[in-house]
């Protein structure tokens, strides 16, 4: 193994060339400890000599946010108006959720039209005094926010989390200018809110009798035997509300209907389309259980969204409309002949004849209804929104046919999926979300005209809660992307070194209160380069200018930075850590077993999703396989319905003994081993002769290890083909849906 350094002038090249790109780190670096980063920084270039903060609030500010938002920061009193040295100006020229903050020598001038101006400039001000270090910079701040929703959601049915637990949660939303809070309160796992015509929804679809342990993909399953549930009162409910109200915060309750309602069902039978005992569900996934389109039901519904809309005054109700499967509606005569009369043409059209009719009573009081993309199916509601959450593609339909649209892509915004390929990790439902790519994000796809652009209202995180038990967790899974997520909502000054270093302090300032945030800023992100016929190469970015120490087995080799590349030549373990002044990232663990492709090319003739493309084609043969725990990252290839073939390219004629290739099986996540694999040989890249080939794909664990023998045969290129096992057959979670194949690594001996 070999360390190379850049000489000098290559060095003073890229430093040359960085600060020409980065024209913000010549000018005052708009730094001022905010996040999400106002919109217009003005720095004046001279300090304030402001080091305390005096604030009058008038009358009308009494809402305990602001008790709260000061509490316990030195320096920053709530004073009479004489005493003022931070003046809070109304300006009606300005937009609901605009404000301006001017800091002159002696005093901070406020700015807003509103209660929700002048929340998101306090906050602004506390955050600056104190994550900016004092004395204040005179600076004019002039900020508005690029979206108009920007939300959070939090499921609450998989595990329940208290009155208390919402409000640290509401708590965090109000610092980042978070203004929807998404409350899932019904699932199939669990009845969350009390409504008083239908008592047995406390009394039995607020419980269900046990929990899954592990992972759903783990075989067998193995249950808990532990009662689990709990519900809100609707007492507590109006006092979430208020809480949220007092923090420019609008709740928008969920019930998810007409699929995800089996507690519902185990309470009240009759809404099935079945003469069965229903219970609420134990494990996770998508059930053939749904409510049954009939009278019963849509009375039902009605008088529980009376009670939902007396609770939620706020302008959104949603009623789900996801993962509906239709089979109970295929075996049902009511359902078919109610097709029949209804001139429908399909289950799909009773979907959408269901979700049309709860809209239409929701719309009919003056609400608007928000259903997830499957409601695009068989027809959208009038006047429904759409929130896109399988890719954006719902989203641009819903855009198309000029519906409103909140995007929560599952690309993107879903926090349950790990946030970092470190081993320690606490298990996760799957895929794989870091902070850099929520903060890279941009809600608005490309694809829409400048007209269509306008119907996206703005973007949310979501967080379902099957593996996540208690709110430590939720913190640790939610706090540090949804910084990153509440800039890429605000902000069009995005910059995500400026970025990170707000972070350093903002997750100070929270593990200092006692949450629980992840920090993986200093973890190194690896490159793999490879060139035909020469050994592997890897190379970092290193997070904040750290220093990288590493290792080969145990033996301290020393250290290198991110101009640095290092030749891996020999098999075994290598550990790298990032460490700068005293922080430091968590070791990267990289175990490469160096074979005769290491030193190939490949080439991929089908190309994985964009989400699942780990660091490249190359990522299948640079001699690092893919965790056996977690597909996603920076080693596995996920192809959606799609075969994975292409050919690998040997730097000379090379003798072929054996081919090995490795497979994710993952059914909860809808990852299927491939059917059958191909494998082929030639000399010139022109002329393949089949060499072996097999259907015996299986596995008892995650990951199907696949040997295959090649015999000693000779050749230059190596041809694969992986079948992907294709529509996912009914019974099946995902049934009727294109099933993915994961693939690394693919070893030549
Ligand atoms: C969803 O994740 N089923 C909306």
């Amino acid at each position: 193994m070999k360390i190379k350094k850049f000489p000098i002038s290559i060095v003073l090249f890229i430093v040359f060339w960085t600060t020409q790109t980065h024209l913000y780190a010549l000018t005052p670096d708009k730094n001022l400890g905010i996040i999400p980063q106002p919109n217009h920084i003005r720095m004046k270039g001279k300090t304030s000599d402001i080091s305390t903060l005096k604030i009058h609030l008038d009358k009308n500010m009494n809402s305990p946010f602001y008790t709260d938002l000061f509490k316990g920061v030195e320096g920053i009193t709530v004073v009479e108006k004489k005493y003022a040295n931070v003046l809070l100006k109304s300006d009606d020229l300005l937009g609901q959720e605009a404000y301006s903050i001017d800091v002159t020598q002696h005093q901070v001038i406020i700015s807003a039209s509103s209660g929700k101006g002048f929340q998101y400039a306090l906050t602004s001000l506390v955050q600056m005094y104190r994550f900016h270090g004092l004395p204040l910079p005179q600076v004019l701040i002039q900020d508005n926010p690029v979206f108009g929703y920007r939300g959070m959601h939090l499921d609450v049915a998989r595990h329940f989390f208290t009155a208390d637990e919402v409000k640290k949660y509401l708590d965090y939303m109000a610092m980042y200018k978070f203004n929807r809070f998404h409350w899932h309160l019904t699932d199939d796992q669990g009845w969350r809110v009390e409504i008083k015509k239908y008592p047995k929804l406390q009394e039995i679809a607020a419980y269900r009798d046990e929990t899954l342990i592990g992972h759903y993909n783990d075989q067998p399953h193995k249950y808990d035997g532990k009662r689990y549930g709990g519900y809100y009162t609707q007492e507590t409910i109006r006092e979430i509300v208020r809480y949220a109200a007092d923090r420019n915060i609008e709740i928008i309750p969920e019930l998810d209907i007409p699929g995800h309602s089996m507690a519902a069902l185990s309470a009240y039978p009759e809404l099935g389309c079945e003469n069965k005992v229903y219970k609420a569900a134990t494990s996770w996934g998508v059930f053939e259980d749904v409510l049954c389109p009939n009278e019963v039901t849509f009375k039902f519904l009605e008088d529980v969204m009376d009670e939902i809309m007396a609770l939620f005054p706020g302008k959104y109700i949603h009623i789900g409309g996801d993962e509906c499967p239709k089979e109970a509606w295929k075996k049902s005569d009511f359902c078919q002949q109610l097709i029949k009369d209804k001139n429908l043409k399909n289950e799909e059209g009773l979907q959408s004849y269901f979700v049309t009719r709860i809209a239409g009573y929701i719309q009919s009081k003056g609400r608007e209804i928000i259903g997830w993309d499957e409601i695009l199916e068989g027809g959208l509601a009038p006047g429904a929104i759409v929130m896109s959450w399988r890719g954006v593609e719902g989203g641009i339909e819903a855009a198309k046919q000029h519906h409103y649209v909140i995007m929560t892509p599952n690309s993107h915004c879903y926090f349950d999926y790990y946030q970092s390929e470190s081993p320690g990790e606490p298990i996760s439902i799957g895929g794989f979300i870091p902070m850099e790519k929520v903060y890279d994000w941009n809600p608005v796809p490309s694809e829409l005209t400048p007209e269509q652009r306008k119907y996206i209202l703005g973007g949310q995180s979501n967080l379902w809660t099957e593996y996540i038990h208690t709110f430590d967790h939720v913190e640790y899974m939610t706090f540090a992307r949804d910084m990153a997520l509440s800039e890429a909502l605000w902000s069009k000054d995005k910059d995500y070194r400026r970025f990170l270093n707000k972070f350093e302090k903002h997750y100070t300032y929270w593990v200092n209160k006692g949450a629980h945030v992840a920090f993986h800023i200093y973890d190194l992100k690896h490159h793999v380069k490879s060139e035909i016929g020469k050994p592997v190469q890897l190379y970092f970015d290193v997070p904040q200018q750290a220093t990288i120490y590493y290792n080969y087995e145990d033996d301290n080799l020393g250290t290198m930075n991110g101009l640095d590349t290092i030749t891996i030549d020999k098999s075994g373990k290598y550990t790298f850590i990032a460490s700068k002044n005293n922080q430091r990232g968590h070791p990267l663990e990289l175990n490469f077993n160096l074979h005769k492709a290491t030193t190939a090319r490949i080439y991929l003739e089908t190309l994985p999703s964009d989400r699942y493309a780990g660091r490249g084609p190359q990522s299948l043969i640079n001699g690092l396989k893919g965790p056996d725990s977690k597909y996603g990252g920076s080693e596995w290839l996920g192809y959606s319905g799609t075969d994975c073939s292409g050919f690998i390219e040997f730097s000379e004629e090379t003798q072929l003994n054996t081919v090995s290739f490795r497979f994710f099986k993952g059914e909860g996540q809808w990852i299927y081993l491939p059917k059958a694999i191909e494998v082929s040989v030639s000399d010139d890249g022109i002329h393949y002769s089949s060499v072996v080939s097999t259907t015996e794909i299986h596995t008892d664990t995650k990951v199907a290890n696949i040997s295959l023998p090649l015999k000693g045969i000779k050749g230059k290129y190596l041809k694969f083909e992986a079948k992907n096992y294709g529509t996912i057959p009914t019974g099946r979670q995902g049934a009727g849906y294109k099933s993915w194949l994961f693939i690394d690594e693919i070893v030549v001996d």
